[in-house]
């Protein structure tokens, strides 16, 4: 059933291509965009993460051209941004272009040969919600780019050209998970990830007792930027200070939560937060891997709790509408968990919800959020995906 809608959809890209550019694509490529299950804010700290791709996807369908003209085409905006190989520019204007940008800036420099071409995207991600849309366009491009010039990059290397894409074009210091779970994740797995090594495994998930509920608040991430890179900053500090008393911290992954509490004084108070939210996330990351792999959901679900509760006071990333959101889901009877999803300050909630109790979840959670916030949330029911790649079927119809 999914298979089948994502097939038709790519169909209508490609049909909406040929209006858009008058001639036929190529090549159909999809980046799914992404739900931490857990590990919040611990990339940026060489820590563990632990997210699943999902069904929610920005696909980019195109067209190699004999010149070193890039044409973008936004079916979310009905914009058109165009750019040469030969200047690669940050566009203030076309802001949604910077990701593609950027991805064919790095993929370039890798030094393979990429020429022009028409790109169509239409992302079902939605945007600044903490589920990823801007990691799904950049593996969705660079997919795409792969396909159509042959390029044959490394899946783990085709992450990290979205990752500098991300911090390096566009500007935003994120760290590794996102880029990763779209283009490594996999369907009915959830992803751990060692955000140092990148090292990584995949957990089975059994998606068909649980389902995975994506409520959004509808509140836009607010004070995201400003807001993200003083936490990053402040795990830095905190590093800085454990390493005068630990040897060979370089992170604060390399801080156990025993050597965290025999030296917790020596930080000042809001340091002392942050670090004490990122090294037991680290740990319950770990933990959850155990906990997956010998089938202990309820296990798994109260790491998850435990992941907001901590990202709440000690990390102060949540809002109240995120609040809510979590409150009224952990209400509904058999909800295993319900926590943040992404860098929080607003966005969305995911929780574990027992199949069958799907659809009661949705009514009474949106009953509460909408008396208490004044606000319709929406949910996504979200099926686990695979990682970015081309959708085969269209080739032979090219
Ligand atoms: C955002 C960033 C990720 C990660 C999360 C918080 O989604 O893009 O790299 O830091 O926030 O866990």
């Amino acid at each position: 059933m999914r298979g089948e809608s994502l097939i038709m959809r790519a169909r209508s890209i490609k049909e909406r291509f040929e209006q858009v550019f008058s001639h036929p694509a190529e090549v159909v490529a999809r980046g799914p965009g992404r739900v931490d299950l857990l590990g919040s804010h611990t990339d940026y700290n060489d820590g563990f993460v632990l997210p699943v791709a999902i069904d929610l996807e920005v696909m980019a369908a195109g067209r190699a051209r004999n010149d070193d003209t890039i044409r973008l085409w936004s079916n979310n905006f009905g914009e058109l941004s165009r750019f040469s190989l030969k200047d690669i520019a940050f566009d203030t204007e076309a802001r949604w272009s910077n990701y593609a940008r950027g991805v064919v800036k790095f993929l370039r420099e890798r030094g393979n040969g990429i020429r022009g071409a028409d790109v169509l995207i239409d992302g079902r991600v939605p945007i600044a919600s903490g589920l990823s849309s801007s990691a799904a366009i950049e593996m969705a491009v660079a997919t795409l780019f792969e396909a159509l010039f042959n390029l044959d990059v490394p899946p783990v290397e085709l992450a990290l050209i979205g990752k500098r894409a991300e911090n390096e074009f566009v500007g935003i210091n994120t760290g590794i998970m996102d880029q990763f779970a779209s283009r490594l994740g996999k369907s009915g797995h959830a992803l751990f990830l060692d955000c140092r090594s990148l090292e990584y495994e995949l957990v089975p998930l059994p998606t068909e007792k649980v389902k995975i509920v994506v409520a959004d608040t509808m509140k836009r991430r607010g004070l995201v930027d400003s807001e993200y890179n003083r936490r990053r900053s402040q795990c830095e500090e905190a590093a800085r200070e454990l390493g005068r008393h630990i040897s060979g911290v370089r992170a604060l992954r390399d801080v156990t939560a025993e050597q965290f509490e025999q030296h917790r004084d020596a930080l000042p108070e809001v340091i002392r937060k942050r670090a004490e939210h990122v090294i037991y996330e680290n740990e319950r990351v770990l933990k959850s891997r155990q906990m997956l792999q010998a089938g202990d959901l309820a296990g798994f679900g109260r790491l998850m709790d435990a992941s907001h509760d901590s990202a709440r006071d000690l990390y102060e990333v949540s809002c109240v509408e995120l609040e809510t959101m979590v409150w009224a889901a952990r209400k509904v009877p058999g909800v295993l968990s319900a926590r943040m999803a992404g860098a929080g300050f607003g966005g969305c909630a995911v929780s574990l919800v027992p199949s069958e109790a799907v659809k009661e979840f949705q009514r009474l959670v949106a009953a509460e959020y909408e008396a208490r916030i004044g606000v319709k949330p929406t949910f996504y029911v979200c099926e686990t995906a695979d990682g970015a790649g081309t959708i085969p079927v269209l080739s032979a119809e090219c």
